[in-house]
């Protein structure tokens, strides 16, 4: 792996502080009228997206830059690494395949890929099974609902994207539990029959606290109500690649499908990890989310930087986090069944690119992963939106929608569609003092100059938006994909090692220590201060 120059020595960067310097008092009003082809010039249709990015402070200029940018700091040899599985993953010794996951049969002959034709294969059969009703309980009843038992890589991604296709649901239920929380499990629980029920564990480690504690509670369940050691093959699978600690836990290796240390966690629902998506849809429609994803697979390969969507992506959230000192960028679904698209790349941005350390070890002194945050359109407009259009935060925002709805109801499309357009011609425009006066005209000029600076909004907010024809499994596995390599290209530019996590490891390691501390009553003095107070606290309450 090559590890480039300090970010800020590549050439484009003291290119971009000028342009940003110059386009900060730049309405982008102005950049219109300048020229007529902008819309035009600033927007690209591929991979069956429309992508129209004219809504960015950025000109001609800036975004030639931006690409020499990313030409500079190897984002093309990086790409290649990606797909040829170099070990880009050093501090874990691996190389991160999760394209490989949802490549087509033709032309990959390689061990690895023999092995993830071999998992779909069993998918396959796991899902038929279970939605043809040849998969039966204890009882012999058929199963009818499907709890998948992961946090994390292991319930996000299946979580948003069971979710996100509702319409392509069979008849076989899922829920999803995550939190140690005993409520998230319980209420799950209470509304199943275990005789009809299957859990999936899904832990790539099988060593997540979260994960073992709800599984242990669910075996429990299934026992409790009935069923003998004998019937819990038939009620518990799991997806890791921990089989030894699966089998101690009590689930053989038959039952077991595979994931593989190449495979990010938060890069998994193309893996066997999405095993409860292939229930919840049907197999045929997990293959087409698959073949989606693939297909943006081949535009970020081999599309040039400039004709790239995830690299334009990728390189205009740089461009505010980095030249215009932006913390956050919202991701802002114009879709109800996208509602946990924010939260999955949540994780997959903050996870991956939340980082300090560069690639050779040395502290960063320039800003890396945003804050990723958002709900789904116009939920959020009744919510935060206040702020991001006159608040004192520069916020960039991710406007996606598809043209068709699965529910044609009344004119109810038409109307969140025309919040969408509102919304991102209100925060480009703003509305001016004029407009405001003009349309208090009958006021008097005390009430019109007394509200006038509440009245007022600023505009020059910049805002991406992107259509596309309808949410299918090939359109949501497209996006995904999408937004995937644009978290890569981030990662890339900033210098960070985008698939470890080491991060998360802290809190685990002190969370371990404080359990035994609270299972009795005496009061703890071997921390600081504040969380010995907070845990003595916690005991007397309790
Ligand atoms: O704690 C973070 C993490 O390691 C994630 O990266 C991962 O997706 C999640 O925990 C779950 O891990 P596992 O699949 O091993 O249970």
């Amino acid at each position: 792996m090559t590890v480039h120059t300090l970010l800020p020595d590549l050439p484009a960067y003291a290119e971009l502080e000028a342009h940003a310097a110059r386009l900060k008092s730049t309405p982008i009003e102005q950049l219109f009228e300048q020229d007529d082809n902008r819309t035009k010039v600033f927007s690209l249709n591929a991979a069956g997206l429309s992508l129209d990015f004219s809504k960015q402070l950025l000109d001609t200029k800036a975004r030639i830059s931006l690409l020499d940018l990313a030409e500079q700091a190897g984002v093309r040899q990086s790409i290649e690494n990606l797909f040829s599985g170099t070990p880009i993953n050093n501090t874990e010794e691996r190389p991160a395949l999760h394209t490989l996951l949802r490549a087509s049969q033709a032309g990959k002959q390689t061990e690895k890929f023999r092995e993830v034709l071999a998992a779909r294969t069993r998918m396959r059969a796991l899902a038929e099974g279970l939605n043809n009703g040849e998969h039966k309980g204890y009882s012999g009843h058929i199963i009818t609902d499907v709890v998948n038992i992961g946090i994390g890589g292991s319930d996000l991604g299946p979580r948003l994207v069971t979710d996100a296709l509702r319409p392509f649901h069979g008849d076989v239920r899922c829920h999803y539990v995550a939190n140690v929380d005993p409520a998230d499990l319980r209420d799950t629980l209470k509304c199943l029959n275990a005789e009809t029920t299957l859990f999936i564990i899904c832990s790539k480690s099988f060593r997540t606290e979260e994960t073992l504690a709800n599984s242990l509670v669910a075996r429990a369940w299934v026992l409790n109500a009935g069923a003998t050691t004998e019937d819990l093959d038939r009620h518990f699978l799991a997806v890791t690649s921990n089989l030894e600690a699966a089998e101690k836990f009590g689930i053989p290796p038959d039952n077991c499908l595979p994931m593989w240390d190449w495979v990010g966690g938060r890069y998994s629902l193309w893996s066997s990890i999405g095993l409860s998506i292939a229930c919840t849809i049907g197999y045929e429609h997990f293959e087409s989310l698959l073949q989606g994803a693939h297909h943006t697979d081949l535009h970020f390969k081999e599309r040039p930087l400039d004709q790239n969507i995830p690299v334009l992506l990728a390189m205009i959230g740089v461009w505010y986090n980095n030249f215009f000192e932006a913390e956050s960028e919202a991701i802002l679904p114009y879709d109800q069944y996208m509602h946990r698209f924010s939260a999955y790349f949540q994780q997959g941005n903050m996870e991956s690119n939340g980082k300090s350390t560069d690639r050779s070890g040395t502290k960063i002194n320039y800003q890396t992963g945003p804050i990723i945050w958002g709900e789904p359109g116009t939920n959020g407009q009744h919510a935060f939106y206040q702020l991001i259009h006159q608040g004192t935060k520069l916020i960039p925002c991710d406007f996606l929608a598809p043209a068709k709805s699965h529910n044609p109801l009344s004119d109810h499309h038409s109307k969140l569609m025309s919040n969408f357009f509102a919304q991102t011609e209100a925060l480009m425009n703003g509305k001016t003092e004029k407009e405001v006066s003009d349309e208090m005209a009958g006021k008097s000029l005390t009430e019109i100059s007394d509200l006038l600076n509440y009245k007022v909004f600023e505009g020059n907010r910049p805002t991406n938006s992107l259509l596309f024809k309808e949410l299918t499994p090939h359109m949501l596995g497209r996006l995904i994909a999408l937004y995937e390599h644009k978290i890569f290209v981030q990662g890339v530019i900033w210098n960070v090692y985008s698939f470890d996590q080491w991060g998360v490891e802290l809190g685990k390691q002190l969370a371990k220590k404080i359990l035994p501390e609270l299972h009795d009553e005496d009061l703890v003095s071997s921390h600081d201060n504040s969380t010995n107070g907070l845990i003595n606290t916690y005991k007397i309450f309790r």
